[in-house]
């Protein structure tokens, strides 16, 4: 098939590859043209393994383009792909401009039938919007073209975005008309060769679904971490919890670490925007208010354990902060514990000292050069002139370092963990202090 995909970042990318993997004919279009230069010079604009040398092997056998031209795309597809973002808006809900801009240069440019596919995660209700956007466009030019709307949303993870891609778990398809159903079953045939993934429900279902897995899924995580301080202060280890309730097969072990708090560009976003959903037609979700609010906090919980090993006064101090993207194996930055984690460091008179894989350039990105900043190529390199160590993210390489080089290297021995990556019995055996989320 020939396939569009509008908006070629984590998603649109992701899946622009993807479907040209198993043969189909893609057109990646974006509006940032130094995106789509680095594309077309080989390159990819996001850290994401495997995706690198998937999009080469596309481009160099010709199933895979980019391009910043809008008439050129839209002509290309019969099938439209929308991955643009939807960030909150200024009360919280989705932002859904750049999905209708989307939807109004198809209309302004289609000749003949269009699948248009929502990929970007959208409020109930946008589908219907999207429709109306073409419409609108259509009458403009006082044309009649037939089109069908689908809702298809995206759940993979950043990190395993095209292991995901690649075998999915489902395929939900919200789709009104039998045409595109057709169309869309054909599509993803190739991912369903061991069984049937798609689901196929009412549009308004399918939107619905999409926020409803992330909202669960941030509804463990923040229960997890409300679980944890009370672990803290009850003298229990939440690791000993975990296993314990994990064991049972209602609740099961994924999803089940408690931490300093979820970050990303989706669990904070969708969370905030079914919220606003549910408010503003009166039937308010109570339980996602308090994921909301325990995760801010949880955010914090590090600073906190900081400011009582060091008190409020940090003036003098640095930190060495192992892990600045919001999860391992992406140079992500959005909404990141990190973050929030730095601010507060420097609020209370400290520098810091970085350390990432993959995201220090996003970090200096958004924080530029300023000097209370600093970044270390190693994470023991960031340890030199430190007071003590801070570990945000759990990358690979920072789950069995050399404790004694720790030891030696900090001024004050002593672990802040917000990923809970050791055995606090193995790190004291040290002669280091950790301070980890709910262990003991
Ligand atoms: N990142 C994830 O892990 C993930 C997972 C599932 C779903 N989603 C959802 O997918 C959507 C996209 O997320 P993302 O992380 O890929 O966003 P992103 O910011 O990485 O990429 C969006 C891209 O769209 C481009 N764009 C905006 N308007 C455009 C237009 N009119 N025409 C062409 N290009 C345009 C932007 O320049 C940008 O490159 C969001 O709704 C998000 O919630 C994201």
């Amino acid at each position: 098939m020939k396939l569009s995909v509008i908006g070629t970042g984590y998603v649109g990318l992701v899946t622009g590859t993807c479907l040209a993997e198993v043969g189909n004919d893609v057109l990646c279009l974006d509006l940032d043209v130094n995106k789509i230069n680095t594309l077309n010079n080989g390159g990819i604009p996001i850290h994401e393994p495997g995706l690198l040398e998937m999009v080469q092997r596309n481009v160099a056998a010709g199933r895979l383009h980019f391009t910043t031209s809008i008439d050129e795309s839209v002509a290309f597809g019969q099938v439209q792909f929308i991955a643009v973002g939807t960030p909150p808006d200024e009360d919280g809900s989705a932002d859904l401009q750049y999905v209708t801009a989307a939807a109004r240069n198809i209309a302004k440019h289609m000749t003949e039938y269009k699948v248009v596919v929502d990929k970007s995660t959208v409020p109930v209700g946008t589908a219907d919007k999207v429709k109306a956007a073409i419409n609108e466009e259509l009458a403009k030019r006082g044309i009649e073209l037939p089109f069908s709307v689908v809702s298809n949303p995206e759940f993979l993870k950043e990190g395993a975005a095209v292991e995901d891609f690649m075998r999915p778990d489902r395929i939900v398809v919200g789709a009104e008309d039998a045409r595109a159903v057709e169309l869309m079953r054909e599509l993803y045939a190739p991912f369903n060769r061991n069984h049937d993934r798609v689901i196929v429900m009412d549009i308004r279902s399918a939107e619905l679904t999409k926020y409803a897995a992330n909202c669960m899924l941030a509804t463990r995580i923040s229960f997890m971490n409300e679980l944890a301080n009370l672990a803290d202060k009850l003298g229990a280890d939440i690791e000993q919890v975990r296993i314990g309730i994990g064991s049972d097969p209602r609740i099961g072990y994924h999803f089940l670490y408690p931490g300093c708090g979820y970050g990303g560009s989706c669990f904070p976003k969708d969370v905030q925007a079914l919220i606003r959903t549910a408010d503003s037609i009166g039937q308010p979700l109570k339980v996602l208010h308090a994921v909301e609010e325990a995760n801010d906090a949880q955010k914090r919980i590090l600073l906190e354990k900081i400011q009582a090993k060091f008190g409020a006064n940090l003036t003098g101090k640095n930190f060495a902060l192992w892990g600045l993207a919001f999860k391992p194996n992406t140079d992500d930055m959005r909404e990141a514990s990190s973050r929030v984690i730095i601010q507060g460091l420097w609020d209370m008179g400290a520098t810091v000292t970085a350390y990432d894989p993959v995201a220090m350039d996003e970090s200096k990105r958004i924080f530029g050069d300023d000097t209370r900043l600093s970044y270390a190529d190693s994470p023991m390199h960031a340890l030199e002139s430190a007071d003590a160590l801070v570990i945000v993210t759990e990358w690979k390489e920072f789950r069995a370092p050399d404790f004694e080089q720790i030891k030696q290297a900090l001024k004050t021995p002593v672990i802040f963990d917000g990923r809970n990556l050791y055995t606090p019995a193995q790190v004291k055996s040290h002669g280091l202090e950790y301070l980890a989320i709910g262990r003991r």
